[in-house]
């Protein structure tokens, strides 16, 4: 059968792909459909034609699988924010598992790496410490909510897939503690009351742009970022009043300001309105200060696992070098420091290194130093070969010439912890020319998403 877009095709689900979505084959032709899980039977609409496969949507659920569940959210389905909840838990972390093992061996190329059962996340529901709202002159109305005349020129909240400049009017996100919701709502209000625009996403005018929430799990408090497209404290310090009065729970109000049309909720500048300029958190022993742009793993509890998991493959003896690449807020480094000789920690964002220095007084940590730069540029100033190197990039995984740098500097042993199975398993294809991956642990920080983040250890050969 030759599948045509727009066409409806009856098919069963046989697999789930890394990305998420469920696969079918028609005649052997592999069509990805969103929303759907393996023994699922559905009719689904092709949506898009490629020459190796197709894209589709779920018209009718025929037979549902044994591994749904109902999703307690009522804008599952429709939000970008979380795809799995209809998946129950159990596969979810076998899904996750799989992806990791299937990208080392397709992408990798290496086969029979040990990918061990992944770490269940402690909370299933209100485990993220940070949230990102988006504003918009444009809302994305539920099915419910069509024809019943509601405004659709306001909207903050959760994106849905597929528009970049529709947002949902999110009342409540799940992923977060209740608090989080409470003050979005509070700010909801604040901003449809206000006199200032909220900004379109397809015009980049208007004022209100994102609400960026941040809870510290040990203190249960709140960092509130309001995100502006300009200056203007008439319009902000209000809010900031407001929601210092309405929750006790919230210690500190920023507002971060950016002209860039991209549809990241970070400032070229910060004005700190109320309350504490940073929060605190706490991860085991380790106490941390986090400020709004700085990166901190977004799920307290499972950042321990991770960093167990780190110290477990470090293995140190107490007088090794270690380096931590993209240390961030330097939560690794000290997370190592005192099994450790010295840590140097590389790191591009200034925020996130000031906080590091801050961290490690604050925890009576006198054997990290931190590197401020690009690691394209600071990895070539370290001369002296660590004996352990820990790695942890973004999403986008590692400069193709930081890749280039690590192999020649090649230290005996490499601990990669990553968010992205398909980068890692891409840097690994390069490392793999000195280094065995001896085992990798998936870590679920992300449950209800398809995201795993997973530490893999190397050792070189010979
Ligand atoms: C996944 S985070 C890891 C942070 C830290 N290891 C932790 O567990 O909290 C990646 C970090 O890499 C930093 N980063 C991204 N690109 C970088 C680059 N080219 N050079 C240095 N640091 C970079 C980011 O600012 C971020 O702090």
């Amino acid at each position: 059968m030759v599948v045509k877009k727009k066409q409806i095709v009856e098919c069963d689900l046989i697999d789930v792909a890394f990305g998420g979505k469920g696969l079918a084959k028609i005649d052997g032709f592999a069509v990805f459909i969103d929303q759907s899980v393996t023994g699922d039977r559905v009719a689904a609409r092709i949506t898009r034609k490629k020459r190796n496969y197709a894209e589709a949507v779920v018209q009718e659920l025929l037979v549902p699988s044994s591994m749904r569940v109902d999703p307690p959210c009522p804008y599952s389905g429709f939000c970008g924010g979380c795809k799995w909840q209809f998946i129950d838990y159990p596969h979810q972390l076998e899904f996750k598992r799989r992806h990791v093992a299937e990208s080392l061996e397709h992408i990798a190329l290496i086969g029979g790496t040990t990918v061990h059962p992944t770490l269940p996340s402690h909370h299933l529901f209100g485990y993220r410490n940070k949230m990102e709202f988006s504003c918009s002159d444009r809302r994305w109305l539920m099915p419910h909510e069509m024809n019943t005349g509601a405004d659709i020129s306001f909207a903050l909240g959760l994106h849905v897939p597929g528009t970049f400049h529709k947002v949902l009017d999110t009342r409540a996100c799940l992923l977060q503690p209740e608090t989080g919701n409470r003050i979005l709502n509070t700010v909801r209000s604040y901003m449809r009351a206000s006199d200032r625009p909220v900004y379109g996403l397809r015009t980049h005018e208007g004022f209100w742009r994102f609400l960026m929430l941040r809870h510290s799990v040990a203190r249960d408090r709140w960092m509130v970022n309001v995100v502006t497209a300009i200056e203007d404290r008439d319009a902000v310090m209000p809010l900031a009043d407001l929601l210092l009065a309405q929750f006790p729970e919230v210690v500190s109000v920023v507002n971060n300001i950016t002209a860039r049309h991209s549809g990241v909720a970070i400032g070229e500048r910060e004005i700190h309105l109320a309350g504490e300029p940073a929060l605190t958190d706490r991860i085991g022993p380790f106490e941390f200060e986090i400020s709004a742009n700085s990166f901190f793993q977004t799920n307290t509890r499972g950042a321990q696992q991770l960093y167990d998991t780190v110290g477990r493959y470090a293995a140190l003896k107490g007088d090794e070098k270690v380096l931590d690449l993209y240390c961030g807020t330097g939560t690794i480094a000290i997370w190592l420091a005192q099994r450790a000789g010295e840590v140097i920690g590389l790191e591009l964002v200034e925020s996130a290194v000031t906080d590091a220095r801050k961290n490690c007084e604050r925890n009576g940590i006198d054997n990290c130093r931190f590197i401020l730069g690009d690691i394209k540029d600071t990895l070539e100033t370290i001369h002296a070969v660590p004996e352990l190197l820990v790695i942890d990039p973004p999403r986008a995984g590692m400069h193709k010439d930081v890749v280039r740098q690590v192999l020649k500097l090649a230290p005996e042993k490499i601990v990669y912890v990553s968010c992205n199975p398909a980068t890692m398993a891409r840097d690994v294809l390069e490392l793999k020319a000195v280094y065995t991956v001896e085992e990798v642990q998936p870590v679920d920080m992300f449950p209800h998403t398809f995201h795993i983040e997973s530490v893999a250890r190397l050792t070189k050969r010979g």
